[in-house]
Parts: C-alpha cells; structure tokens; sequence
C-alpha cells in the first residue's frame, strides 16, 4: 500500500520491538543487521535516542520443539527458553552497537533506571507474553507513547494472507477492532502482530503501536524521520 501515514516522535527514546524472524531466518542475517547497524547509528547522530528489545523469532521455536519432542515440556518452560533466545539476540546487537549503547540488557522491569546512552537493548523478561508485552511496558516505564513493531508483516491484514488470498490490509484500527482479530489467549511461540497480552497492556495505557515491516529499512527510516510511511497504526 502507498506510504499514506505519519507519525511525528516527540524527545522520548523511540522503543521498537524487533522481531526474531528478520534477524534470523534460516541463519542470521548478517546483511541485515549491518544495514540496522547502519540505520540506527545515522539516527543517533540525528539526536534521536532508541530501546530495541529483540524477539526470538525461530531460534526460540526451534527449540521450544526440541525440548517438547523429548518430553512434555510445560508452556512456563517453554517460555522460559523463548526468553532465553530473546536474550542471545539482543546480546547479539548490543555487542555490535557496545560504542553507542548501554551494557546492560533490560532483562526484567526497572532493570535500568535511567538512560545514559542513546540506544538500549531489551530481551524477553517472564513468562506468559512475548516481546511486545515487554516493549509496552517498557513505553509505560519511559514515558514513550507508541511502540514500532518490525517483523516480518508489512501490515495488520483482515485475515491470515498466507492462507487467505481475500485478506485486506489495514492502516488504522483501534485496539478493540485489533483485538477482534487475534486469538484472545497466550501460548508459547504464538504468532500474532501484537501478541494478546501486550495488546490489552496497550489499550489500558493507551500506548500505539505501529506494525512495519523491519526489513524495508527505507520505510522505517520514513518512519522514524516523522516522513509518510507504510503499515498499520493501531490505538
Ligand atoms: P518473541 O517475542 O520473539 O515472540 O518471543 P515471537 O512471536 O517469536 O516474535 P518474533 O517471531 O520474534 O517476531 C519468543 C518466545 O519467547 C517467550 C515466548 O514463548 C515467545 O513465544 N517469551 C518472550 C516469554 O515468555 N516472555 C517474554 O517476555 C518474551
């Protein structure tokens, strides 16, 4: 769809939950993440501040089902070595960005209380979300009014495209209607733009998220300059 929409960031660090999926695929993707490198160095030197908190895409899948095709693994477990790979890639990111950003890895909530460099990283925290949940409370915590979500999906669709050749894209909805089309439950590795929980932490607090997809780095530099984009807002 054409870049028809804007968002203007006030002085708050910009929070993005970034998705595992477009850092690692079949391997990491080095390319990638030496463009993203890139991308948000330049930002930085535009005075803008970020707190990137990395999903865990199909490292935490990965092995979430080989511990499960060993024996019945609870869905805590599960979690648990869903956070873990959330952990390594944003190990993995804060070792490539260590000039420009804090050391410590927000791992848990009020982790790090202030924000001494301009970037910092975020991994997955407890159990029961995933990384968008942590990404809105970390808004909430640092004052920020909207998340960007980059995953693999350029857009909220009516319906799952994939399978669904009728499915729309949407550019705004509320969270009511963005709840009306996800599954209302968690459970361990579930794929959904905004995970369940971390969408009904965001209506409550009325933080916005922003759906892009995180590989068309020139969409989400649009983004982040306050320039037309494309993607979905929803809230
Ligand atoms: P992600 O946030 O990466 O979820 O967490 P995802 O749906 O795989 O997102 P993409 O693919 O990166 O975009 C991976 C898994 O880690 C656990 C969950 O099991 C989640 O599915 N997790 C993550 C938690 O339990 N708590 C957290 O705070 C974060």
């Amino acid at each position: 769809m054409a870049p028809i929409l804007a968002h203007r960031f006030d002085k708050k660090p910009i929070v993005i939950s970034l998705g595992g999926s477009i850092l690692v695929q079949e391997h990491i993707d080095v390319a990638y993440i030496k463009k993203f490198n890139d991308f948000i160095r330049r930002q930085v030197k535009n005075g803008r501040r970020f707190i990137i908190i990395t999903g865990g895409g199909r490292i935490a899948r990965e092995y979430q089902q080989a511990a499960s095709a060993v024996r019945k693994v609870s869905n805590f477990d599960k979690d648990w070595i869903g956070i873990h790979a959330t952990r390594l890639n944003a190990q993995l990111l804060r070792t490539v960005m260590a000039d420009i950003c804090t050391h410590v890895v927000i791992d848990k909530r009020k982790k790090l209380q202030r924000l001494t460099k301009p970037v910092a990283f975020g991994s997955g925290w407890r159990p029961g979300a995933s990384t968008d949940h942590v990404s809105v409370s970390i808004a909430i915590d640092y004052g920020a009014e909207v998340i960007i979500n980059a995953s693999n999906i350029d857009h909220v669709y009516s319906a799952d495209f994939r399978k669904d050749k009728t499915a729309q894209p949407f550019n705004n909805l509320t969270w009511k209607q963005y709840r009306a089309l996800v599954p209302k439950e968690w459970k361990p590795g579930l794929s959904s733009p905004i995970d369940p929980v971390a969408a009904r932490l965001a209506e409550r607090h009325k933080i916005q998220a922003i759906v892009v997809k995180g590989n068309d780095l020139e969409n989400f530099e649009r983004l982040v300059t306050g320039k037309h984009f494309s993607g979905t807002i929803i809230g």
